[in-house]
């Protein structure tokens, strides 16, 4: 018999003003942590800032080269950071910001979907994702799993 799954993606909206102090703080730090993006080539400065579960808040910005797939996009600088330099601490939150306030703010690529979603089924709790900007809107999603239904995984421990 033939049938249809529905997957449901929900983002939670509200103004910058009405997170709490948290994520206030958290996107704040994704936003200085543009001042660091290496963005020469597409001249589009990504922050992300990521929130561990012991308080220690690690950035990270985009990292560009001249040999353009040799790059790294802001969310990957900052969660290859923190794994290797806290590796047994669960990762709580992240926050990804750019310069410019939109409606419609940036979203992880699939490749950093792909990435958070991993230590996130590894470390078997959610990661919340705050994507937005200081002057404007937010958007949040409860997890990776909500923005990445259907990873790539493999079999391993
Ligand atoms: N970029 C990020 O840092 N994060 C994203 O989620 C999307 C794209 C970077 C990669 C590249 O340096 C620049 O933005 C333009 O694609």
């Amino acid at each position: 018999m033939k049938s249809e799954i529905e997957i449901k993606i929900v983002i939670t909206t509200m103004p910058f003003a009405m997170l709490n102090e948290q994520d206030q703080k958290l996107l704040t730090m994704a936003t200085l942590a543009i001042n660091t993006a290496y963005a020469p080539y597409s001249n589009y400065r990504v922050g992300a800032a990521l929130q561990l579960q012991n308080t220690t808040i690690i950035s990270g910005s985009n990292q560009e080269n001249a040999a353009y797939p040799s790059g790294l996009c802001a969310e990957r600088v900052a969660i290859f950071s923190a794994r290797s330099q806290h590796p047994n601490d669960v990762i709580e939150t992240i926050a990804i910001t750019t310069e410019k306030n939109s409606d419609h703010p940036i979203a992880p690529c699939g490749s950093c979907r792909q990435v958070i979603s991993e230590y996130e089924i590894k470390q078997q709790s959610p990661i919340r994702i705050i994507l937005g900007h200081i002057d404007g809107m937010v958007w949040i999603s409860e997890s990776m799993e909500n923005l990445l239904p259907l990873p790539f995984l493999l079999d391993v421990k």
